[in-house]
């Protein structure tokens, strides 16, 4: 009978353990080990096409959950992070991503390399003219807690930023929020607004090793 009692009021706990499970950052820190070979290393580059692994840590947490969900569910196409994040777990994706929200090593390469795709200062209108800054703040610095999560990109590399707003364009990064936005501009806007945004200073990191 004591048993019984015992047995129930640990599967209780269990039960309940399962479904308000913390986020472990430990956890998360050993599953991410596989990450840092792209995500850690200062302007690693993706081949065919060519522009640079994404900083991402520092990222909003609900930003990185949302985006390895995605990839999971191929609304993403690119073929290594469809890999990774099937691989994982929800609750394994919960863990890292509060793992890397509250990491990174500094990357001081990454602001003056803006330039090189297009102009700042013509971004900073063109932004302000199509309304980014209602979810990506000002800068870029986009405030926590908007739904669906609005991704910090103020600071991002320049080639990546361009990239992503290329793939909303053409429909191969599937975002009902971001699609319409970027639909009517063109390839020049896309680049001056990469560049005003990699110019911002901003929280993102590349991973520690
Ligand atoms: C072989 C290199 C490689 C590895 C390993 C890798 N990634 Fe990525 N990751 C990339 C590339 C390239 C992109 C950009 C892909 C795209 O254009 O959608 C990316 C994108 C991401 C993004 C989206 C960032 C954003 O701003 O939208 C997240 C989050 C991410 N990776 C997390 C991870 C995690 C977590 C792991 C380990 C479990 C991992 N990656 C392993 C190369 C890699
Ligand atoms: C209504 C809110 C909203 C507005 C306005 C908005 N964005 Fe976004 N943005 C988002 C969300 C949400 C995402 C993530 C979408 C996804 O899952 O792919 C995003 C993603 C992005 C990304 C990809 C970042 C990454 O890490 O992969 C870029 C670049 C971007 N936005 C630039 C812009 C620009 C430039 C504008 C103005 C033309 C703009 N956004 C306007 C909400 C918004």
């Amino acid at each position: 009978m004591r048993n019984t009692v015992m047995t129930l009021a640990l599967s209780c706990l269990v039960g309940i353990g399962t479904a308000w499970a913390e986020e472990d950052t430990e956890r998360g820190r050993i599953l991410a080990e596989t990450c840092v070979g792209c995500h850690g290393v200062e302007g690693y580059t993706n081949a065919y096409p060519t522009y640079k692994v994404p900083r991402i840590a520092g990222q909003h947490e609900a930003y990185l959950v949302d985006s390895l969900q995605n990839y999971r569910e191929t609304n993403r196409q690119h073929p290594t992070m469809v890999g990774q994040s099937q691989a994982l777990s929800e609750e394994q994706i919960r863990d890292i991503s509060a793992y890397l929200a509250g990491v990174g090593r500094e990357d001081k390469r990454a602001y003056p390399r803006a330039r090189s795709i297009g102009n700042p200062d013509r971004g900073g209108q063109i932004a302000e003219d199509a309304g980014c800054q209602a979810c990506h703040g000002t800068d870029g610095n986009s405030p926590e807690g908007m739904q669906p999560p609005s991704p910090i990109i103020a600071g991002q590399y320049a080639d990546y930023l361009y990239q992503s707003l290329k793939q909303y364009q053409d429909g191969s990064r599937d975002s009902a929020t971001m699609a319409p936005l970027v639909e009517n501009l063109d390839d020049r806007e896309l680049r001056d607004l990469a560049a005003f945004y990699a110019s911002q200073p901003g929280p993102l990191k590349i991973m520690p090793r």
